[in-house]
């Protein structure tokens, strides 16, 4: 695999400051070295420069619209650009305005779909208009599957199908995001459904849909707060019970195993919180066993 890593030290996202030390942190934790030594090709591009703030008009309680925006064109086109795998190291989780509407446009360019598996305590479905916090990270998906209310924002050059997204690890979502997605055709994977099934079913049935799809691509976006708060204390909202270590690596390697994806958002990660470069490890032996890292070999499993 050919992997690019895209260094997107964007905070604008929130109010609380720290993810924009995540690209270096990760660096640090050996992200390229881990991953060549697994046999890959590892380009580090460096950090994406989003330029000047957009200016903005809208609703005041958003927090830097202009500096989202600013990132969401800079990553849309960079991106789009990429061959290979690109890794956007985050950088809060409003980098996926653009690394997604960024990957989701690099498919169509290749006449392909684009699906989206999103792993995070949080939907991350509020639009400017719906958001209580006026925090851009908790809008993503609702920009790149081209929901109203984002006048102002980059264009959408291909939107998201909602019906090509697998939300898993959900634990709090929004009155306002949670009645706007139940309406829409995303599968939907709480932590209390997750406690019946366990992960697999649920992610296998998600996997096989997409192989059936054909020559697709898949995008998986890695929120730190999917992951259980007492192995992945770095991230500013955390949630209980979340992703246990070994569920989380399963995750990793059935994702592994498909032989489907394409592109992976590391985002969150919040060094100042951070216990000695703890989680920042974590988040890169996840990205180890998302790209092969195995205890014994085992062949590309199919899930039609
Ligand atoms: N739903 C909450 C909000 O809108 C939390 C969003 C958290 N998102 C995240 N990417 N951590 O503020
Ligand atoms: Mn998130
Ligand atoms: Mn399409
Ligand atoms: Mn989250």
């Amino acid at each position: 695999m050919d992997i690019t890593l895209i260094g997107a030290p964007l905070d604008c996202g929130k109010t609380r400051a720290g993810c924009l030390m995540g690209p270096d942190a990760y660096r640090v934790a050996g992200i390229a070295e881990t991953l060549r030594g697994l046999g890959h090709g590892v380009t580090d591009f460096g950090n994406v420069d989003p330029g000047q703030d957009w200016t903005m008009e809208g609703p005041d309680h958003l927090v830097h619209p202009g500096a989202v925006a600013a990132w969401t064109d800079a990553l849309m086109r960079r991106g789009r650009e990429i061959g290979g795998m690109p890794i956007f190291l985050g950088g809060d989780h409003a980098l996926a305005l653009g690394s997604v509407a960024g990957m989701a446009a690099r498919a169509a360019d290749r006449g392909r779909d684009l699906f989206v598996i999103w792993l995070d305590a949080h939907s991350d479905f509020h639009t400017p208009l719906t958001t209580d916090s006026g925090n851009l990270h908790g809008t993503p998906v609702a920009y790149f599957t081209g929901q109203d209310g984002f006048a102002g924002f980059p264009d959408l050059p291909h939107p998201v199908d909602l019906a090509n997204i697998c939300m898993m690890g959900l634990r709090s979502v929004d009155p306002g995001e949670r009645d706007r997605l139940a309406a829409t055709q995303a599968r939907l994977h709480d932590m209390r459904g997750i406690d019946e099934t366990g992960f697999a079913p649920p992610l296998r049935d998600f996997l096989a849909q997409v192989a059936a799809a054909g020559d697709v691509d898949l995008h998986v976006s890695l929120d730190v707060d999917f992951l259980d708060p007492s192995i992945a204390p770095a991230v500013g909202t955390t949630v209980p019970a979340g992703a246990t270590f070994r569920e989380a690596h399963l995750v990793m390697e059935m994702l592994s195993e498909s032989g489907l994806v394409t592109s992976l958002d590391l985002v969150e990660l919040n060094p100042a919180l951070d216990e000695r470069g703890r989680t920042a490890r974590l988040m890169v032996e996840l990205t180890a066993s998302l790209l092969g890292k195995r205890v014994f070999d085992r062949p590309t499993r199919s899930f039609g």
